[in-house]
């Protein structure tokens, strides 16, 4: 029977999930498969540390290059995370004609194009379905299930830590910090949980699926990205009564000839099933000419969902190898002469509805001074409601709008600002998905 060989490079949370698959499930992929799938060589700095598993004699080594430069290793799963080491390590797996699979999604969005040219180059596939939403799917789906179909949008809830904030503060009314603390001990939270609360590891994320989608380039530095941290009790609170929650989503859009890409804290319906994900959870809707909408939803993050991703994609390349082919499914979905440079749309040219909360002092002629403003500016109002409860001798002010362009309404917001009767920055919060 054929063996595929494999090397593991960091034995941290997924690289220790892969290897548990690999030994407790090597029989049933080995039926799948039709070959053994065989792990060499695994690397990590401590090698002392309990991961709970017997692994066989000498697959266990300090050094990486062991694992990159084994002419018997056939596959190499970067699971070390970081940029500048792992980086290195692939350049040098790829120069010695390994495949690559990876889950390191801030990596791909800032070099996934020299990689993926350098990978093509050189004949060999890298692989990244774990590097976004864990368990789901998401990047089979698009580039294989989805293939017949011209993409409109992907919205999903893409960080599990920044859903599990929100959801502990809308459902049990534990404080941000709270909820943070637990996330981080529960282990979503990346080393530095700002790459989460301000929405960089959801932009990482929606690079890779922009590209996959829409056949441009991965183009990080366009995407607007605007995290969770200024979103407070009062706002998911005023969001409940009108019916919504608010969720830090990724949004890709086609306009025809630019990429509407954004991350930020976003109100949806209570219709809307992505409001109903809660927890830890991802979920991903894609809307395709063919299928309509369909939504993907599952771990996305944690030990075993992401190594499941992970084995995927890894018995993927190893059925190329059997078959003596590679890239049979493009790395991005498209061929790598069709992708280009498809600009982003700026975040001043979408419109939408909005949610704004105003903290003015409690007087006469304070609303007419704020809607004259917004009515300057064309932004109609839908909704306004204004609470007895001061704080610091100003009230809040909660107003949802009819569609408004961005533009005006950032415009609206400064000049507002600068009013005497204004105590404190005005919050703003994109709403989706309504009429
Ligand atoms: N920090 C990430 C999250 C891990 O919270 O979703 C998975 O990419």
């Amino acid at each position: 029977m054929k063996e595929i060989k494999i090397g593991i490079l960091g034995l941290g949370t997924v690289g220790t999930g892969v290897t548990k698959i690999l030994y407790d499930n090597g029989p049933l992929i080995m039926s799948r498969l039709g070959a053994k799938l065989t792990l060499k060589k695994a690397a990590d700095i401590d090698l002392q540390r309990d991961r709970g598993i017997k692994f066989d004699d000498g697959i266990l080594t300090a050094d990486p290059l062991e694992v990159v430069n084994d002419p018997k290793i056939d596959i190499v799963l970067e699971m070390i995370g970081g940029e500048a080491i792992a980086k290195d390590l692939i350049l040098k797996a790829i120069d010695n004609g390994k495949h690559i699979v990876t889950a390191n999604k801030a990596l791909l969005a800032s070099q996934g194009n020299m990689l993926f040219k350098t990978a093509a180059e050189k004949g060999v596939s890298i692989a990244f379905e774990p590097s976004v939403g864990g368990c789901m799917p998401i990047i089979k789906t698009i580039r294989e299930s989805l293939v017949g179909n011209s993409i409109a949008s992907i919205s999903g809830i893409l960080n599990g830590t920044c859903n599990y904030i929100l959801s502990k503060i809308t459902n049990e009314g534990v404080s941000f910090e709270d909820a943070l603390s637990e996330a981080q001990a529960k282990g979503f939270a990346e080393a530095d949980p700002t790459l989460d609360i301000e929405g960089f590891d959801t932009a990482h994320k929606l690079a890779i699926l922009s590209s996959i989608a829409y056949g441009t380039e991965i183009n990080l530095n366009e995407i607007y990205v605007e995290g969770i941290s200024n979103i407070t009790a009062t706002d998911i609170e005023f969001a409940d009564q009108c019916g919504y929650r608010i969720k830090l989503l990724a949004i890709t859009k086609f306009t025809g000839n630019a990429i509407d890409a954004r991350v930020h804290p976003t109100m949806i319906p209570f219709s809307n099933p992505l409001s109903n994900v809660n927890g830890s959870l991802n979920a991903v809707t894609i809307s395709g000419d063919a299928v309509g909408d369909m939504m993907l939803y599952g771990h996305g993050a944690g030990m075993m969902p992401t190594a499941s991703a992970a084995i995927s994609d890894t018995i993927d390349i190893a059925r190329d190898l059997i078959y003596g082919t590679h890239t049979r499914v493009p790395m991005l979905s498209f061929q790598m002469e069709q992708i280009e440079k498809i600009p982003t749309q700026p975040i001043e040219e979408i419109s939408t509805h909005y949610y704004v909360r105003f903290s003015a002092i409690d007087q006469p002629g304070v609303l007419s001074k704020i809607s004259g403003i917004l009515g300057d500016h064309q932004i109609s109002i839908k909704s306004v409601h204004q609470t007895e409860q001061k704080l610091n001798g100003a009230v809040p002010i909660f107003m949802l709008t009819h569609q408004a362009k961005e533009a005006e309404i950032q415009k609206a917001l400064s000049k507002i600002s600068s009013l005497d009767i204004i105590t404190d920055t005005p919050s703003l919060i994109r709403i989706e998905g309504t009429n």
